[in-house]
């Protein structure tokens, strides 16, 4: 056998021994690379007669093209033998029925108590909740409603009936009105400071275009010893700006009354009506959006809070109400009807990020 047969035998044993891409790539660089045993033999050619270095170089090429064809076999039939291992481990079964596309949204309401609560969590607030059934006293005495107070009716409060063994006041038991009994538990069971936000469902006898018997209110409080009106105000703005994304958005303080906060305001934002459609931060137009006060010293004192020492803020506003202006929902009774094809077209996708500019 001449050399070259014999080098042949070598390499193609050693390429029929490869066992993977990369030890063949190695074996193809021992026998053809740079540095190669055949590469070598052919740089000798040079040194040799005409009549050697043709015949030579003649079967060196022929032994290049062999080994190259061997490589390429070698190269298919691993190729293949990697494919048919992965096919045999990824199984999929045709059998199986398939899975529907996820459907489900986040409804609007979700999504908008999301964003709300991270742009208070900014400020230092933490979420509290509290009972739906509650009892005059947290629903109304506490909060500075005196028996009688024509509030009590104005709220079309939904009343359990009386409970049984107990009179009067005590005896009422009723769907909260307010998410501002919620204020009455967090003072009752935490020292100040305090700055707490409530999320959380009310209840009214009410049902039109703008009420609902159930809705959502978040409710805010603060409480510490030396905040005032102006801290009020800046937090109201901060958080109206954030929340419909208007840097530059104009807000104003009316006076008015709750009874459970001395001074009490509505705070308007600016907006425009032009061609009957609603702006928000444009125009000369001014919108209602909350309720808010200083806490008043009736209330901290039903709650065991000295008011001499300590004084706060509070506001409460309709979360489906910002989320209509916010999204454009005309029609709040929709908020509760559970068809599909709302849900599907004002509902949000899962991965969705409050308030994605802001954060
Ligand atoms: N509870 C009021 C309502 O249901 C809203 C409200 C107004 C809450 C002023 C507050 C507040 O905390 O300070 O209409």
């Amino acid at each position: 056998m001449s050399n070259i047969d014999a080098l042949k035998k070598e390499i193609v044993e050693t390429v029929k021994a490869a066992n993977d891409i990369n030890s063949l790539e190695e074996v193809r660089v021992s026998a053809l690379g740079k540095k190669g045993k055949v590469t070598g033999l052919m740089a000798g050619l040079g040194q040799m007669t005409p009549d050697q270095r043709k015949e030579m170089g003649q079967a060196l090429n022929r032994l290049k093209d062999e080994i190259t064809a061997e490589i390429e076999a070698r190269a298919n039939t691993l190729k293949s033998a990697a494919l048919n291992e992965r096919l045999q481990k990824e199984k999929v079964d045709v059998t199986l029925s398939p899975r529907p596309q996820a459907k489900g949204t986040i409804h609007p309401i979700s999504q908008t108590i999301e964003e709300m609560t991270v742009i208070f969590a900014d400020m230092g607030f933490s979420v509290a909740e509290g009972p739906e059934i509650e009892d005059d006293f947290h629903n109304f005495t506490a909060l500075n409603f005196p028996p009688g107070h024509p509030a009590r009716q104005m709220h079309d409060t939904f009343y359990f009936p009386d409970v049984a063994g107990k009179t009067g006041l005590d005896a009422k038991r009723l769907l909260r009105t307010h998410t501002s009994t919620v204020q009455v538990h967090v003072m009752q069971t935490q020292k100040p400071p305090i700055r707490v936000i409530i999320p959380g469902r009310t209840y009214r006898s009410d049902y039109d275009m703008t009420h609902t018997p159930m809705f959502h209110q978040m409710e805010g409080l603060l409480i510490d010893k030396t905040a005032h009106m102006g801290h009020l105000k800046g937090c109201l703005i901060e958080f109206c700006r954030r929340f419909f994304e208007v840097d530059d958005l104009k807000a104003r303080f009316r006076p008015s009354f709750f009874p459970f906060t001395e001074p009490s305001a509505e705070m308007d934002i600016g907006c425009s009506r032009a061609g009957g459609e609603l702006k928000i931060g444009e125009g000369n137009d001014w919108l209602e959006i909350l309720g808010c006060g200083m806490v008043h010293p009736n209330v901290l004192k039903s709650c065991g809070i000295d008011p001499n020492e300590y004084q706060g803020f509070a506001f409460g506003m309709g979360i489906e109400r910002v989320a209509m202006l916010k999204y454009g929902i005309p029609d709040l009774r929709t908020f509760f009807e559970s068809d599909l094809r709302w849900l599907k077209h004002y509902g949000f996708g899962p991965m969705e990020q409050p308030n994605p500019a802001l954060s």
